[in-house]
C-alpha cells in the first residue's frame, strides 16, 4: 500500500507514467467510466477547498466510484477533541481511499501511520500540496510539451505558498529548469526550500522583487496569492495584498509563448482582463486537475484498466 505525501513520493519515471495515464484519460473518459465501480473515496478536510476536494470527488465519481467525507472539521469529530490518526484509522472501515487536507504541516503524515488504505495529502498548512504539483506538471507537459528546458517564474507569496514548494521540489529533478523567485522581502522562499532543495541540486535561480524585471525571460509565469490564512496579522496581510498585479500590460513584456499558471482561488494578482490572453491556462489547470487525481486514484488502488 501507498500513500502520496510529497510529490518525491513518486520516481521521475512513475511520474511520466501517471501524467501519461491522465493524458490517456482526458482522451478516452469511456474506457475509465466504471474502473472504479464498488469503490470508495474519503474526503476530510480540515481547510476549506473548493479545487482539490471537488476535483477529487468528481474524479472518482467519473471513474464509477461513490463518495464520502466532511468539508470542514466542525462537522466532524474533531469538533470533540479526536485525532486526525484516530479519525483516518476510523476512515479505513468505510473507504477504499483517503484525501487530507489539514491546517498543520505533517497532519496527513501522521494520519496515514494507522491507515489501513491510501492516504493523500490534499495540503498541509504551508508544507506540501503534491497533487497540486500533478495537476502543475501535467499542465506544463500538455502545454509546453516538455518538463525540461524551461525558465519558470514564481511570484507572489512564496513563504506559505505550500504549491510552490511543491512544485521546486518536483522540478528540479528535470533538466535545465531555472527559476526566478519574485517576491517582497517577507514573502521569499524559505531557506530550507533554497539550502536543502535549490541549493543542493545546483539549480540555477535568482530573486528579484519586481515582476516586470523578470517578464521577458520566463517560459511559465506561476501565480500565487498572498495566504491570508497564514498571517499571524491583518496589518501585515493587507500591506501585501496587491503588491503584484498581473495585467494586460504587464503580459506585453512576455514570450508570445510563455504561459500563465495559478493554482486558484485567485484573489486580485491576475487582473480579469488577463483571462481573455490566449496564454492565460489557470482554468484549464484546473480541468487538468480531474484528469490526473483519476489516474492518481487508479494508481494508488492498483486498478489496471
Ligand atoms: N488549488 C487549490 O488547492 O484550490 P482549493 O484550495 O480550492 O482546493
Amino acid at each position: 500500500m501507498r500513500h502520496l505525501m510529497s510529490p518525491l513520493d513518486f520516481s521521475v519515471e512513475e511520474l511520466d507514467k501517471l501524467l501519461a495515464l491522465a493524458d490517456d484519460i482526458e482522451k478516452h473518459p469511456a474506457k475509465y467510466a466504471h474502473a472504479c465501480d464498488g469503490k470508495i473515496l474519503a474526503t476530510c478536510f480540515y481547510e476549506p477547498s473548493t479545487r482539490t476536494r471537488l476535483s477529487f470527488e468528481s474524479a472518482m465519481l467519473r471513474l464509477g466510484g461513490q463518495v464520502l467525507g466532511f468539508s470542514e472539521a466542525g462537522s466532524s469529530s474533531a469538533a470533540k477533541g479526536e485525532s486526525v490518526s484516530d479519525t483516518i484509522r476510523v476512515i479505513s472501515c468505510y473507504a477504499d481511499i483517503c484525501a487530507i487536507r489539514h491546517p498543520k504541516e505533517g497532519a496527513p503524515l501522521v494520519g496515514s501511520t494507522k491507515s489501513l488504505i491510501p492516504v493523500i495529502n490534499a495540503g498541509d498548512g504551508g508544507h506540501q500540496h503534491p497533487t497540486q504539483t500533478l495537476t502543475d506538471l501535467l499542465t506544463i507537459k500538455q502545454k509546453k510539451g516538455r518538463l525540461d528546458n524551461l525558465t519558470v517564474g514564481l511570484c507572489g507569496d512564496l513563504k506559505f505558498g505550500r504549491t510552490v514548494h511543491s512544485l521546486i521540489s518536483a522540478l528540479v529533478r528535470y533538466k535545465n529548469v531555472k527559476f526566478v523567485l519574485i517576491s517582497p522581502e517577507e514573502l521569499k522562499v524559505p531557506s530550507y526550500i533554497k539550502e536543502e532543495v535549490l541549493d543542493a541540486n545546483g539549480i540555477e535561480y535568482k530573486e528579484v522583487e519586481k515582476l516586470e524585471d523578470a517578464m521577458a525571460d520566463l517560459d511559465i509565469l506561476y501565480m500565487t496569492r498572498i495566504q491570508k490564512e497564514r498571517f499571524f496579522n491583518e496589518e501585515e496581510y493587507l500591506r501585501m495584498k496587491g503588491f503584484y498585479i498581473l495585467d494586460p500590460k504587464k503580459m506585453a513584456l512576455a514570450k508570445d509563448d510563455m504561459i500563465v499558471m495559478h493554482p486558484l482561488p485567485r484573489v486580485n494578482e491576475i487582473s480579469v482582463a488577463v483571462d481573455d490572453d490566449p496564454r492565460a491556462n489557470y482554468f484549464e489547470q484546473a480541468q487538468y486537475g480531474v484528469y490526473v487525481r483519476m489516474a492518481l486514484i487508479l494508481t494508488l488502488l492498483e486498478v489496471q484498466v
